[in-house]
């Protein structure tokens, strides 16, 4: 989604705007913009399209000042244009704004009542004239930007630039992230910690509801949209490093992400594992003796990463798994009890319909779980445990080591889970606690057949559709395999119970569908096999995903891509491989934007 960042420097600001707002491509944007006060005066450089052409901007037209806001948008309201692009200004106050503000419909036509002209579609532009009107009326810029945040309904963050005001920056949050940065006499705003890595790893998070005050000299935090107390934000050492967010020799971020997998999983384990004694660790606070039932709640691969987990849950624990997705979660309004567990798994921890549910199962008095990979995100900030996935900054806009790292977590969980409830006896969890200490090493092996897999994505890429299919476990990495495939390389892919697929998508099945068969060798391969050869009768295009015992009791019938062998329990961290190779291989034949797919954005901070 949007990035955001402002920097009170003590040289030319534009240039390292453009560079951070260059590491927060990842997030996805489709305009960008820089204001910066030019001896006082706000002046702006804006474009449609990538950073390149902001660049093209500012060489024409360069911006010489020490104070400076920037923003990659992603579209909401109102096209991808230079007009709609941030930042917004009059000539008093220039904003950049991250989320949506909900009632500008009824202040914009309060707005026009007064004789305010807008120039873009956006909704933000209405924060603007509030702000400036508030000038006009004598207030000073930190007494009129919490008189307009008290009119804002929706989520954001802000950032507030003012003419003749060269050492100060304002910054507000509700809903969407917002740090603050600390460097040696110059100060910083970014939409998160990877923003401001090459400057400063001293950085701070505002809670919602928090407006800061930034000069040169620090900042300022106060509550209740700036209106309340001084509040004491602690200053944190950011883990996120330059280098950490870097492609190193590989083409694509999806790439490197993909082949550090063995070992992000590796260290994930290693936190929530004692490897030694061959147990699973379990959270603080979580007696899962006294519960009855688990709700768990998550938007996209994460999701999937949830569905997983549900089938582990409920098999080693005994303990039934409500899951939804998170944007239709509150609104089904399932009766969800007081002292329950709900689990949230997010890899940004921003996601905005997981933290309005998690909000909403903290309302109905439950006790809160998540599953994050930044630890410092909102998400994680509001759980009573947080179970943290160490994939490292996800760059790709397409997730994938989180999800495996994400899986990794879930599978120690469930383990636990099935220890602490009596279902588990020592030897079971010391079994099932090998097989993950084994993982690391059988998903490196697996990702030895990207060269095969390569070969076989040049045919995918020809398709205009295709079809995944999975029994059991393997049925959401069929759904997240489909996932992948469309969001990279824009190949229409449906995931589907391998024994759903004579009920409707069998029809879809012709010489030109490709369908992708998830089917280790386990005890639903042989039913596996009849859905494939159904396919098959209708000249369907079978890849078949099994191991060597699957390999052989298929015959050499289709075409096979074989993954080492191993317990049934890690399967899913070692299919969801393959699944990111083809989609990713593909998608590099077809010469997609493969990091930052059309359309997407990578932690979404609207509903
Ligand atoms: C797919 C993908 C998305 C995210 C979803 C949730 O590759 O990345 O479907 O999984 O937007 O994001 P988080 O995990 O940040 O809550």
């Amino acid at each position: 989604m949007c990035g955001i960042v402002g920097i009170l420097g003590k040289e030319a600001v534009a240039p390292q705007i453009v560079d951070a707002l260059k590491r927060l491509e990842y997030r996805g944007y489709d305009s960008a913009g820089v204001a910066t006060l030019e001896k006082g005066v706000l002046q702006r450089r804006r474009a449609p399209g990538k950073l390149r052409a902001l660049e093209d901007r500012l060489r024409q037209e360069p911006l010489s000042g020490r104070s400076g806001i920037g923003h990659t948008r992603w579209a909401t309201h109102g096209g991808p244009s230079e007009v709609n692009a941030h930042p917004h200004a009059t000539d008093r106050v220039a904003v950049v704004h991250n989320g949506i503000i909900e009632n500008f419909k009824e202040l914009k036509e309060e707005l026009a009542d007064h004789g305010v002209i807008f120039s873009s579609d956006t909704d933000t532009e209405v924060i603007v004239h509030l702000v400036t009107r508030e000038l006009d009326a004598g207030k000073s810029p930190r007494e009129a930007v919490p008189a307009v945040l008290a009119r804002l309904r929706g989520a954001f963050a802000l950032a507030f630039l003012f003419k003749g005001e060269e050492d100060l920056m304002i910054g507000a949050r509700r809903g969407s992230p917002l740090a603050v940065g600390y460097g040696d006499g110059e100060m910083y705003l970014g939409s998160d910690a990877i923003a401001l890595a090459p400057f400063t790893d001293r950085v701070s998070y505002l809670d919602d509801g928090d407006c800061v005050v930034l000069t040169r000299d620090g900042a300022t935090v106060r509550d209740k949209d700036g209106s309340g107390a001084a509040v004491d934000r602690p200053v944190q050492k950011s883990l996120v490093t330059s280098a950490l967010i870097d492609k190193g020799n590989y083409r694509h971020f999806m790439a490197k992400e993909i082949a550090e997998q063995p070992e992000v999983v590796g260290h994930t384990l290693a936190h929530h594992l004692d490897m030694g004694a061959g147990k699973a660790r379990l959270p603080e606070g979580i007696d899962f003796k006294r519960l009855d039932r688990i709700a768990f709640s998550a938007c996209g691969t994460a999701y999937y990463a949830g569905l997983v987990a549900r089938y582990w849950f409920e098999k080693f624990a005994r303990i039934p798994v409500d899951i939804d997705i998170a944007s239709e979660f509150r609104y089904r309004e399932p009766p969800l009890k007081d002292g329950g567990l709900a689990v949230l798994i997010s890899q940004s921890g921003e996601t905005a319909d997981t933290l309005a549910t998690l909000r909403h199962c903290r309302s109905q008095g439950m006790q809160i779980a998540s599953v994050v990979n930044v630890p410092t995100s909102t998400i994680a900030r509001e759980s009573d445990a947080v179970l943290p996935t160490l994939a490292g900054p996800e760059i790709g806009v397409a997730s994938t080591k989180a999800f495996t790292c994400q899986l990794a977590t879930l599978a120690t969980l469930a383990v636990a889970a099935g220890k602490a409830r009596g279902v588990l006896s020592d030897d079971d969890e010391q079994k099932l606690v090998t097989s993950l200490i084994e993982l690391p090493r059988l998903m490196a092996e697996t990702i030895k057949l990207e060269p095969q897999i390569e070969r076989l994505a040049k045919d995918f890429s020809r398709a205009r559709d295709a079809l995944y299919l999975g029994r059991g476990t393997s049925y959401p990495i069929a759904m997240e395999g489909a996932l992948k495939l469309k969001e990279i390389s824009y190949i229409h892919a449906e995931g589907y119970a391998a024994g759903e697929l004579k009920h409707g998508p069998i029809a879809l099945v012709d010489e030109n569908v490709p369908v992708v068969v998830l089917a280790p060798y386990d005890n639903l391969f042989e039913k596996t096999v009849s859905n494939m050869q159904e396919v098959a009768a209708r000249g369907g295009k079978v890849l078949l995903v099994t191991d060597a015992k699957g390999a052989k009791q298929a015959g050499g019938e289709f075409e096979t891509l074989i993954v080492p062998d191993s317990y049934a329990f890690v399967t899913p961290m070692i299919y969801a491989i393959p699944m990111q190779l083809l989609a990713y291989h593909t998608a590099v034949f077809m010469g997609t934007d493969v990091d930052q797919p059309r359309n997407l954005a990578k932690s979404v901070t609207v509903e």
